[in-house]
């Protein structure tokens, strides 16, 4: 565990409201034989209604918050994406469904990107869990000239595009150890003052075959630990008979699986945020902190596949951006001015294997395009995965 006492202490209301997040953890692991998987423990620090990190009222986004999305950083994201969006409206309809639309820049950056190109959506859905962020979305939008609606659940039928920045990476994930004896679930429990702390069962059912899968796939070390993903693979699943025409695009860091579980990742990637500190200990102010991990695209291309879906593209965020146009954007920009000094910091950032270039992928899925995607005109990664 990273040493965590360095960090800012929160305000009196936000350990009051982490405080209660525990209390209500602590009920369930009671109410639950003792333990509850790590799934479900990272879903209440991050959902639990009033109390989860996402659902709660800090600041999260930017530079205030705790972590620096892609859309935060610059318009210049959403104008590159927004030259994909188009030419998939184009082949597909003419709808956007963004998941998990954070405080709403992405959704109106893109607007208003594409009502420069003239190709304005005929609407634009949004699905989003937290309803603190869902009323941040609402006044962010206020202006836009568009057809906006938040959805509550995935809907029956769609067509169009679907768009999820940063949005796997925020699901819950179970924690498995490799060990000699045999596959273990790391789990959370109570030590003898009441504090959280891991325990181990045997894996069992889909976590168990996964993990198995994945120790055939890639040579895992003794004793090695990591999370699998049950629940971004399952809401993939989810859309195979309802997406009927366009692409799913989604953006986030992660690796196809055998670099996920390699050698040298033998803790996992599970990561925690709180004022721009990365570290690794979960049970830090839970509530207060985002928990994340890195996703595996080869699990989301086969549960794609197992959905009928098709494969469009999967390659890097530098690449993806770099053949969307992003630095013909920048060059539309007036040199020498503000806009365009911060525009070519964030140009950097955003397409640098130092920054998000690498690290971030683009995996784009879908039903019944018959064009190959801008995004992938070259550099196309689909062969790892
Ligand atoms: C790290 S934030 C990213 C926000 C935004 N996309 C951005 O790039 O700035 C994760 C977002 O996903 C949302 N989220 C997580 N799981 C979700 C799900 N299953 N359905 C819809 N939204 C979800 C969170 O509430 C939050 O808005």
């Amino acid at each position: 565990m990273t040493c965590t006492t360095h960090i800012p202490a929160p305000n009196p209301d936000a350990k009051v409201a982490s405080d209660q997040l525990c209390e209500l953890i602590r009920g369930e692991i009671e109410a639950g034989d003792g333990w509850i998987s790590f799934a479900r423990y990272m879903e209440l620090a991050l959902y639990a209604p009033g109390l989860g990190y996402y659902a709660g009222g800090s600041e999260k986004f930017g530079a205030v918050g705790d972590f620096v999305t892609a859309p935060e950083l610059s318009p210049l994201f959403a104008r590159a994406l927004a030259r994909q969006v188009a030419q998939i409206m184009k082949l597909s309809t003419s709808a956007i469904l963004e998941f998990g639309a954070g405080s709403g820049r992405l959704a109106a950056d893109l607007l208003s990107a594409l009502a420069v190109r003239g190709e304005m959506p005929q609407r634009y859905d949004i699905l989003e869990l937290s309803a603190e962020l869902r009323q941040r979305q609402t006044k962010t939008l206020a202006q836009q000239n568009c057809a906006l609606n938040w959805l509550d659940h995935l809907p029956e039928s769609f067509s169009g595009v679907v768009i999820a920045n940063e949005v796997l990476d925020a699901m819950p994930v179970h924690l498995v150890a490799w060990r000699a004896k045999g596959i273990v679930e790391r789990g959370v429990a109570l030590d003898e003052k009441g504090y959280f702390t891991f325990s181990e069962r045997p894996a069992s059912g889909r976590l168990l075959a996964e993990a198995e899968s994945i120790a055939k796939a890639c040579a895992l070390s003794p004793d090695y630990e990591s999370e699998v993903a049950l629940a971004a693979p399952a809401w993939l699943a989810a859309w195979g008979e309802r997406f009927k025409l366009g692409a799913l695009i989604l953006i986030d860091y992660g690796f196809p699986r055998c670099e996920f579980y390699h050698p040298q990742r033998r803790r996992g990637s599970l990561m925690c945020h709180y004022h721009h500190w990365a570290h690794d200990d979960p049970f830090f102010l839970p509530g207060l902190q985002d928990i994340t991990s890195h996703v595996d695209f080869t699990a989301l291309m086969q549960a794609a596949d197992a959905a009928g879906l098709e494969l469009y593209g999967y390659t890097s965020q530098g690449c993806f951006l770099a053949n969307c146009g992003l630095l013909d954007e920048l060059n539309g920009l007036t040199p020498g001015s503000d806009e365009y000094q911060r525009a070519a910091t964030a140009a950097h950032r955003l397409l640098s294997p130092q920054g998000m270039g690498e690290s971030f992928k683009i995996l784009v899925l879908g039903r019944g395009l018959e064009q190959a995607l801008l995004g992938f005109c070259a550099g196309d990664r689909s062969y790892r995965l």
